[in-house]
């Protein structure tokens, strides 16, 4: 088995991305034909990343910088693939990562404004490691700020206002348009089952190709 395969999920804050993490474990399970799956997650996935995860996202943490947080998504992500994507990888496992290196770019680049210097920071941090397929699931700005504003606690970035998440998406569209061999985008606004159906429908096809 020659390398693994590597699958990132992006999407906006209240895209129902979490929820479709989820239907795709059910869904992969452990293992999808020879291979196994493993699933893991940015900010984190490591104990060290999980601890840079608390920090970035504390509500506490109103002055952290725009480039101090830049930076610690990147150092969560640099510790991520050399202690747990690469390795998988290098195994031949199938390896979901819920974000990866288009959320800094959507972001920090877009939203925080701070251009194509966090592109650069990442090459850095993931050693030449880019994702096999992205599944973008898609919201507008609107959609995606009324759903986080529905109710539950908010972390230090979902408390943005609605000009940062119309930041993010355009980022979004140009990592689209950019990376179009590898992104398959997803209507988010569709319901959880329509949008769980066509991701299905996806990886089924991407995974078998690789059999
Ligand atoms: P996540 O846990 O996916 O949030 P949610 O559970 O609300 O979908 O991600 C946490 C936040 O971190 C989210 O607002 C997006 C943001 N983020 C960045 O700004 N840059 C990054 O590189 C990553 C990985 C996440």
């Amino acid at each position: 088995m020659a390398g693994g395969i590597f699958i990132s999920i992006e999407g906006a804050d209240g895209a129902g991305k979490s929820t479709q993490v989820s239907l795709i474990k059910e869904f992969l399970e452990k293992s999808f034909g020879d291979r196994e799956v493993i699933f893991t997650r940015e900010p984190g996935g490591t104990t060290i990343g999980e601890s840079i995860r608390a920090l970035i996202l504390d509500p506490k943490n109103e002055a952290m910088s725009d480039m101090a947080e830049a930076l610690l998504y990147a150092a969560s992500r640099a510790q991520h693939v050399k202690q747990v994507i690469k390795p998988a990888l290098d195994a031949g496992k199938i390896v979901i990562c819920d974000r990866f290196i288009d959320s800094s770019i959507a972001y920090q680049g877009y939203g925080r404004k701070l251009g194509d210097c966090v592109r650069v920071i990442n090459e850095y941090a993931v050693e030449g490691v880019m994702p096999d397929l992205t599944i973008y699931i898609s919201v507008t700005p609107e959609v995606s700020k009324a759903r986080v504003m529905d109710g539950r606690e908010l972390d230090r970035l979902e408390l943005e206002e609605l000009e940062f998440f119309e930041r993010v998406y355009d980022g979004y569209c140009k990592l689209e348009k950019i990376y179009g061999n590898r992104f398959f985008v997803v209507d988010g606004s569709q319901t959880v089952e329509k949008v769980a159906d066509e991701i299905r429908a996806k990886l089924g096809d991407f995974l078998r190709e690789f059999k």
